[in-house]
Formats: structure tokens, C-alpha cells, sequence
């Protein structure tokens, strides 16, 4: 069967950001599910809770995607995070070892950062009317100035470039490929996946909540995509995004 992701792709040289501008088209009918917004720059890039993204003009991948995913609850938004996650995993993997999702959906390689997604939904009833799942992937920038605290590129893991026309399609081809599984029903498959590939799964880590400093292994994510962490006192914690701190 044909991808859909990247079926149509709007390109910018410059623009504020890419989901800024996709969640301005989504929704007209004749954008169609899948279409993708990329830019060279983004002159006010958005990172998660208002966090700015930083990306050198034409190092690297900027991109949204518009999903209609109108057979989706809103209280299994998470699932499409999950797919996002594992589209983005695989095409990092293709090129270096070692990637994983750090929840909800940061893209890691050993301890650093190689990819950031903002998701943007609108609700129609019970259900999800359109989603962009904005994606930036660090590719061939070299030195990060921002004071995101661990950037790294696949072109400073590599030693080498690569071309980003080749990278925007692999990206395309393996969020196609778990985009389909969740359209199919594949919700088992999917979440096994993303268990696979959690940072720090079941390893026994330093983090902080609202109680103060404590030692814990991630153990569940849950059905609303909460993370959970066993204490080492046996106690679960349960966590919305922004309610724990990874240290
Ligand atoms: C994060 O903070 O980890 C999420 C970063 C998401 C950045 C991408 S770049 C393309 C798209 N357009 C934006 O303004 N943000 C997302």
C-alpha cells in the first residue's frame, strides 16, 4: 500500500514554525491526512511548555505532519505520541545504535538528545479531529548554542554528514509504518514497542516529584500514557508530564 506520510510535502525556506503553520491548515479538506510542513528555518521554533527549539538554517529536519486521526478517543491521544516516538526511533536507527524514547516522547542516543516532538491535537466530540506531530531532528548541526542541556546531532555521533533529503525520507517511511499499525488495530504491538525502546526502563535511576529526591525503576506506562515508577520503598508513583524530574 502507498504511504500517506509525506504524500504532499510544503516546504519553506523561512517560516516561525512549521506547526505553527500546520495547525493553521488542518482541518481544511482539501489538506490532506499525512501532508507535511517543512522548513530550512524556523525564526520562532516551539519546543515543549513554551520552550524554543533551536536548529542552525538547513542542518536539519524540521518538520509537521497533519494526521487525521478521527478513530482515536482523546484519552488514547498517547497512542499517536507512541507512534511518532517509534517512526522517529527507527529512522535514528538506521544510522546509530542505541536509540530510545525517554517518555513521553524525547528521542535519545546514550544520555543526549537527538530529537524533540510537539504534538498539537483538536478535539471534535470524544474523539480526535487533527493532530500535528511536529518533529525536530538534529541531523548535520555540529555545535548547539542554546542551553538545552544535552543536544546532540547524528552528523556529531556519525563523524559525517548526511543528506537531510534522505533522512526526511526515511522519517516519512517509518512513521508511515507505525501509523499503519495503529490504524490496524495493532495497539499491542505498538505499546510492546514502545516498552522495548523506553529510556530507562526497569533501570534503577535518580529522579525528583513533588515529595523531594528518590531512587526508582520505570516499570508501566498507562493506558492515558502516564509514566510509572516504583520507589525503592516499593510504592508506585504515577506521573503526568512535567510531574517528575529525570536526574
Ligand atoms: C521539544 O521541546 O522537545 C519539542 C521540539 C519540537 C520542535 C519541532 S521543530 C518542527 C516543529 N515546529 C516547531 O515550532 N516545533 C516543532
Amino acid at each position: 500500500m502507498a504511504e500517506i506520510i509525506g504524500r504532499k510535502i510544503i516546504k519553506f525556506d523561512g517560516i516561525d514554525s512549521t506547526n505553527n503553520y500546520a495547525t493553521k491548515i488542518a482541518g481544511n479538506s482539501e489538506v490532506f491526512e499525512g501532508t507535511m510542513v517543512l522548513a530550512n528555518e524556523q525564526f520562532s521554533g516551539r519546543g515543549q511548555i513554551n520552550n524554543t527549539w533551536e536548529s542552525e538554517p538547513g542542518a536539519n529536519v524540521l518538520a509537521s505532519i497533519i494526521f487525521y486521526p478521527e478513530f482515536l478517543p482523546v484519552h488514547y491521544q498517547f497512542m499517536l505520541s507512541k507512534v511518532v516516538s517509534l517512526g522517529v526511533t527507527d529512522c535514528v536507527s538506521t544510522y546509530v545504535e542505541e536509540v530510545k524514547v525517554k517518555w513521553p516522547n524525547d528521542i535519545y542516543v546514550g544520555n543526549k538528545k537527538v530529537a524533540g516532538i510537539l504534538i498539537e491535537n483538536s478535539i471534535m466530540g470524544m474523539n480526535i479531529g487533527w493532530s500535528v506531530a511536529g518533529i525536530g531532528l538534529n541531523v548535520n548541526q555540529m555545535v548547539f548554542q542554546s542551553n538545552a542541556p544535552n543536544p546532540v546531532s547524528i552528523a556529531m555521533l556519525l563523524g559525517n554528514k548526511i543528506p537531510l533529503s534522505e533522512v526526511v525520507s526515511r522519517l516519512c517511511k517509518c512513521i508511515d509504518k507505525w501509523y499503519t499499525k495503529l490504524k490496524n488495530n495493532e495497539a499491542n504491538t505498538i505499546n510492546q514497542a514502545y516498552i522495548e525502546h523506553l529510556y530507562r526502563f526497569g533501570i534503577e535511576s535518580d529522579y525528583h516529584d513533588k515529595e523531594g529526591f528518590f531512587r526508582g525503576k520505570i516499570c508501566a506506562i498507562n493506558k492515558i500514557g502516564q509514566l510509572q515508577i516504583e520507589k525503592t520503598n516499593g510504592v508506585i508513583g504515577t506521573y503526568h508530564f512535567k510531574e517528575v524530574v529525570f536526574l
